[in-house]
């Protein structure tokens, strides 16, 4: 169980979060990618990198499979751990849009309470939920990792979609069909969405 710290007061620090953005000339953002193992969450995350990269913007990534080699590397899968870590992850992203950059998150993060969780940390218009929705029947037939094989044969336990829920994004501000779409094409529909939002790219 977490405990609370105590006797902890917020300090107020000058350079705020806008003066940050003002000065990278953008604005900061978290685009969270959900979705289950394999739907292609890296491999969109990555095409988008490198697009908002190739036009001087200063973005990051976080990914599921780097954040637990280092960060949260006591993590495991099953619900409690998944729960912890997508908290950790938030509370990070979150950092790095204070720090004025664009973060792509990466996580299967299956729970809507947690995914709430991460959003509500963010300021209105920020938290942007990208559901890479790729069918279960399609990602295990790709099983790029052999890891749906495994799970099927109970070698694995606690794997999202065999043995442990994923809960579809009921109001993700993107969806994509990742099944039936080109990769280049959704970092392209992403672009799009952000382009048309209020403050712009
Ligand atoms: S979660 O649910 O958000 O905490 O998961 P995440 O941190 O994104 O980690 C998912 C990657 O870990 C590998 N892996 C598993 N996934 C799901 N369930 C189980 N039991 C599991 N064990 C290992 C898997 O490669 C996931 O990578 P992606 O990139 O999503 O395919």
């Amino acid at each position: 169980a977490l405990r609370r710290a105590a006797n902890i007061h917020w300090q107020h620090l000058d350079v705020d979060k806008a003066a940050r953005a003002r000065s990278m000339g953008q604005t900061p953002r978290c685009l969270w990618f959900t979705g289950l193992s394999g739907a292609g969450k890296s491999t969109i995350a990555n095409l988008l990198d490198k697009r908002l990269h190739a036009m001087g913007l200063h973005t990051t990534i976080l990914d599921g499979d780097n954040v637990r080699h280092g960060l949260n590397k006591d993590l495991g899968f099953t619900a409690e751990d998944r729960v912890e870590n997508i908290r950790r992850v938030a509370e990070v992203a979150k950092l790095m849009v204070d720090a004025g950059l664009i973060v792509l998150v990466s996580f299967i993060s299956p729970f809507r309470a947690e995914r709430r969780l991460a959003r509500d940390l963010f300021e209105p218009g920020e938290f942007i939920e990208v559901f890479v929705d790729t069918p279960l029947a399609v990602a295990e037939q790709r099983d790029v990792k052999g890891l749906y094989a495994k799970a099927r044969a109970g070698q694995i336990k606690n794997f999202t979609g065999i043995d442990s829920p994923y809960e579809v994004p009921e109001n993700p501000e993107i969806r994509l069909l990742a099944d039936r779409t080109d990769a280049a094409a959704m970092a392209e529909s992403i672009m799009a969405h952000l382009q048309a939002t209020p403050e712009g790219l």
